[in-house]
């Protein structure tokens, strides 16, 4: 038999390309210090520049990184700067970035135990990790999944699972069709993306409880809820509300839907972190209580995109809902596969940059973050107020405020001159009736330069009206 032989080593294929997009890499994080937050470039002018007829013979590797860098870097929102307060957008811790380079290079499908030992062990190191630090039950499932919808929406399944089964409906046979109809109430100012993940499911528009002036659900109106109907239930609470930063009242509010038998879910994208520190814990007090979670580590824990962590405390639940069956596979019939807890069969071990972020950072490192991401946006907050007919609408308990600036054309001109302006980029809304400036504080390079610079950029957008 003719052997194959290599005349160029592995290494030497992709050398070229990975040194080049090293400089690339070093260059954009250098920039970051003093680079204008928004983007040059839009999408149409860089189609300009990126398009024409696919190439009918091959590049070379390192010539189509130079390419793309040069190409795109125009169009790129300086998202990892300290002063971007877009959105809820984290930044990257250095360990989690260069984590994140070695997971693409392992390229590892990490589901299966058997296959892929090592990132596996990684993610149920992290996994032990994260559940320590946001103080939820040590034998819950933890998948990692893109992001707080999908996490959201594997906690929201696995709540479905639960409540039909204990009404005796047996819903991975028979489907939905003719099932017991599920409840499903939530917070009138749940996220967006709550919604998204009850359409996935089939279990259409919930049932919206009113909420207090922060954005908190209200403890009596989710009693008359409760009491007003019957059969499955779920209630999503909310850590954290996207505008004022606010917190469900979560162990009261748990409580009371457990007292009617419901499946209680909280969302806590950025919010749940608050429980990794002493300083702010109390603000998710109770939070343990409940039956699942979703949260983000490409937010508040600043590991690069794209990170979600669904938690689940009854694993049966969740590997109901999730759980693959194939002869081809290799099943793990000790602690079960990853594959098991997360809606995709085969994914990056994108666990891998959550335990390096965790490695970094340690318990007390992690906790400093969560009290310094507060703390700056307590002094943005501080500082909008000082500026001549702007005023603070939240009470700012964690990492969000809103401003308006008097009426709703005004803020939306502030807003407008602000971004224009480009030395901090804080998003436009519209909260509780009025048009608002908000700011969401979530990186971790955000230092106090980066905030006194964004208020004066504020109180410059602000003064030119
Ligand atoms: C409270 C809340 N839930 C869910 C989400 C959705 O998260 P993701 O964009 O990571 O899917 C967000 C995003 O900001 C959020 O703030």
């Amino acid at each position: 038999m003719r052997q194959h032989v290599c005349v160029t080593s592995t290494d030497d294929v992709y050398t070229g390309a990975l040194d080049r997009a090293h400089e690339h890499v070093r260059s954009w994080l250098a920039g970051m210090a003093d680079r204008r937050v928004p983007p040059e470039a839009d999408t149409d002018m860089l189609r300009a520049r990126l398009s024409g007829p696919l190439p009918d013979g091959p590049t070379d590797p390192a010539e189509v990184v130079d390419l793309l860098a040069g190409a795109v870097e125009p169009g790129l929102m300086a998202m990892p700067s300290g002063r971007f307060f877009g959105w809820v957008i984290g930044g990257t811790l250095p360990a989690a970035l260069a984590a994140d380079w070695l997971t693409s290079a392992w390229d590892q499908n990490s589901g299966m135990r058997y296959a892929t030992p090592g990132t596996v062990a990684v993610e149920e190191v992290a996994a032990e990790w994260v559940l320590d630090l946001l103080g939820l039950p040590a034998g819950a499932d933890l998948g990692f999944v893109t992001g707080a919808t999908m996490a959201n929406f594997t906690g929201l399944a696995a709540a479905r699972q639960q409540v039909l089964t204990d009404a005796g409906w047996d819903l991975n046979r028979l489907g939905l069709t003719g099932a017991p109809r599920v409840r499903v109430l939530v917070g009138a100012e749940r996220h967006d993306t709550v919604d998204l993940a009850l359409r996935y499911l089939g279990l259409g528009e919930p049932t919206a409880v009113p909420a207090d002036d922060q954005g908190r659900i209200r403890l009596d109106a989710l009693g008359a809820a409760l009491a007003a109907g019957s059969g499955p239930t779920v209630v999503c609470l909310q850590a954290g509300n996207v505008h004022s930063g606010a917190f469900d009242p979560l162990g009261a509010a748990a409580a009371l839907a457990h007292e009617h038998g419901a499946w209680v879910h909280v969302d806590g994208a950025f919010g749940l972190w608050a429980a990794a520190s002493p300083r702010l814990r109390h603000l998710v007090a109770g939070h343990e209580t409940a039956d699942s979670w979703a949260t983000d580590a490409h937010k508040t824990l600043n590991v690069p995109y794209d990170c979600g962590i669904a938690v689940v405390a009854r694993p049966g639940a969740v590997r109901d809902a999730m759980g693959v069956h194939a002869s081809y596979l290799v099943h793990d019939e000790g602690p079960g596969d990853p594959f098991d807890r997360v809606p995709e069969l085969s994914r990056r071990a994108r666990g891998v940059p959550v335990w390096a972020a965790l490695r970094q950072l340690g318990r007390t490192g992690v906790a400093d973050l969560v009290d310094r991401l507060a703390r700056h946006a307590r002094a943005i907050a501080d500082g909008i107020a000082s500026v001549a007919g702007a005023e603070v609408l939240n009470d700012v308990v964690f990492t969000q405020v809103c401003a308006a600036f008097g009426a709703d054309g005004r803020t939306r001109d502030v807003t407008a001159r602000l971004i224009a302006d480009g030395t901090t980029w804080m998003s436009g809304s519209r909260w509780r009736d009025r048009d608002v400036l908000r700011v969401s504080v979530s990186n971790w390079s955000t230092d106090d330069a980066d905030v006194e610079a964004s208020v004066a950029a504020v109180r410059r957008a602000s003064q030119r009206s």
